[in-house]
C-alpha cells in the first residue's frame, strides 16, 4: 500500500541539527513507513493514494514523553489555593495534592479509569500527539498501581493503530498515609517492581526525587532495583528544590531527568557524561506560578539534549496540547522555536528510546505525521491556544482529520 503526501508548503523533516525544512515537498509512504522524501510535487505514482497538503506544513506527529494521564477526579481546589499563596509542598504535606488524586483513583474501577483516560487520549490525538508516555503513581499500593498499569496496557491495545502509548511505573510518586516511608520503599522494591516486571506492565521506572518526598538516596535505591528487573530509570529531578536528582540521573544512567528547575552544575555535568536527556515541562512551571526556570544556557553550553513534555496531570498541569507546550518553551524558557519543535519531536523520542523509529521525517521511520492548517511553522507558537492540526497520520493511515467546513 503506497500513500503520497503532496504539496507541503514546508516539510519539517527535522533531520540534521535544525528543522530540515523542504519547501514544496512530498513524502512517499509504503506500508506505514516513510520511503522517500521528494523536493517537488509534480510526479505520479501508479496505484497510490494521495493526500493533498494544500500548501500547509507537514511535520512529524508530536511526541509527549511525560504525562500522568490515568487519574480520577480533579484538583481545581488546589489551583485556587495556589492563587491564594499556598505552595505545592504545603498542599502535599497537608494530605492534598497527589494524595487527593490517589483517593479518587483508588475508588475508581479499571473501567472508569479506562473511559476517562480514553477520552483524554482522543483529545491528544486531535492536537497532533502520535506517541505518549503515561506514568502510574496515583495508586500507591500494589493493587492500585497494578490496576493503573493494566489500564495503560488496555489503552495500548485499544489504540494501537491510533497513538503509541509507553508505560512507566511510578509508585515512588508520594508516600501514602497508611505506611512509613522506609516500609513503602521496601514494598516498592520487594513486591511492586518484581510484579510489574514479571507481568511486563512497564518499560520505565520513574521516581519523584525531592528532599521532601524520595530523597536522592531513596531514589537511587529504587531505580537501581528497577534496573535489575529490566525497567529503564527516569526521574522527576530538582523540580521543587535542589535535591541531587540530576546527579542520581547520571549515576544510575537514567534515560532522562525531568523538570530540572534547580539542578546543580555537578548534576548537569553528570547528565551530559551519561547521555541523560533533559526533559523540560514548561506547562508545570506556569501552573505552579514558579519564577524559576531551568538553566537553559548552561544546558546549551554543555550540549545536553533538551526534550519537551506536557506533564499532563490533575494537579500541576492540565495542559496536554503539545503546540501550547512548544509556545511555553519559547515564551517561558527562552527556547528558540527550533529547540522547542525538536524538543517535542525527535528529542522527546530520544527520552523514550524511540528515536530510531519516530521523531523525524526520514526513510525507514514510521509515517507518524501531522498536517497543520498554516503555510509556515512559525504559526505554531504565534497562534497560541488555537488548534492548527488538520490531519493526523499514524503509520501511514489517517486517524483524524478536521471535519469539512
Ligand atoms: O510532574 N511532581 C510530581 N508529579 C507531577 C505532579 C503530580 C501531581 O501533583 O498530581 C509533576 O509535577
Ligand atoms: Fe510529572
Amino acid at each position: 500500500m503506497t500513500t503520497v503526501i503532496k504539496n507541503a508548503s514546508q516539510l519539517l523533516t527535522l533531520t540534521g541539527k535544525n528543522l530540515g525544512i523542504v519547501e514544496n515537498g512530498s513524502v512517499i509512504i509504503n506500508d506505514g513507513k516513510i520511503s522517500t522524501i521528494i523536493q517537488n510535487s509534480k510526479f505520479k505514482i501508479q496505484n497510490s493514494k494521495t493526500i493533498d497538503a494544500h500548501n500547509c506544513v507537514v511535520m512529524p506527529g508530536f511526541i509527549d514523553c511525560h504525562t500522568h494521564l490515568v487519574f480520577a477526579g480533579t484538583r481545581e481546589n488546589e489551583f485556587s489555593m495556589r492563587l491564594e499563596g499556598k505552595t505545592y509542598k504545603q498542599i502535599l504535606k497537608s494530605g492534598g495534592g497527589i494524595l487527593q488524586t490517589v483517593r479518587a483513583t483508588r475508588q475508581a474501577s479499571e473501567r472508569e479509569l479506562f473511559k476517562l483516560a480514553q477520552s483524554r487520549l482522543d483529545q491528544l490525538i486531535k492536537w497532533g500527539t502520535t506517541t505518549v508516555e503515561i506514568k502510574s503513581g496515583y495508586g500507591l499500593d500494589t493493587a492500585n498501581e497494578l490496576k493503573i498499569l493494566r489500564v495503560i496496557k488496555k489503552l495500548q491495545k485499544a489504540n494501537q493503530n491510533r497513538i503509541t502509548i509507553i508505560s512507566t511505573f511510578m509508585a515512588a510518586h508520594a508516600v501514602p498515609p497508611d505506611i512509613t516511608k522506609p516500609n513503602y520503599i521496601k514494598k516498592i522494591i520487594k513486591e511492586m517492581i518484581p510484579k510489574v516486571a514479571h507481568a511486563k506492565l512497564a518499560q520505565f521506572c520513574d521516581v519523584f526525587c525531592e528532599n521532601f518526598v524520595f530523597n536522592a538516596t531513596d531514589s537511587k535505591k529504587i531505580l537501581l532495583t528497577a534496573k535489575k528487573f529490566g525497567l529503564i530509570p527516569k526521574l522527576h529531578a530538582d523540580e521543587i528544590e535542589s535535591s541531587g536528582g540530576a546527579e542520581i540521573a547520571g549515576q544510575v544512567k537514567a534515560i532522562s531527568a525531568e523538570h530540572l528547575l534547580y539542578p546543580s552544575d555537578k548534576g548537569l555535568k553528570a547528565m551530559k557524561k551519561n547521555n541523560v536527556i533533559a526533559v523540560l515541562l514548561p506547562g508545570t512551571t506556569m501552573f505552579l506560578k514558579s519564577k524559576q526556570i531551568p538553566p537553559i544556557d548552561k544546558m546549551r553550553k554543555l550540549g545536553l539534549t533538551i526534550a519537551l513534555g506536557s506533564d499532563y496531570n490533575p494537579g500541576t498541569c492540565m495542559i496536554y496540547q503539545m503546540p501550547i507546550i512548544i509556545a511555553l518553551g519559547c515564551l517561558l524558557y527562552n527556547l528558540s522555536l527550533t529547540e522547542a519543535i525538536r524538543g517535542a519531536t525527535i528529542n522527546s523520542a530520544k527520552a523514550l528510546g524511540l528515536d530510531k523509529n519516530i521523531g523525524t521525517i526520514q526513510k525507514g521511520k514510521d509515517a507518524d505525521l501531522i498536517i497543520l492548517d498554516v503555510p509556515d511553522f512559525r504559526h505554531i507558537p504565534y497562534q497560541f491556544g488555537k488548534n492548527l492540526v488538520k490531519t493526523v497520520i499514524k503509520k501511514g493511515k489517517v486517524v483524524y482529520s478536521v471535519p469539512a467546513k
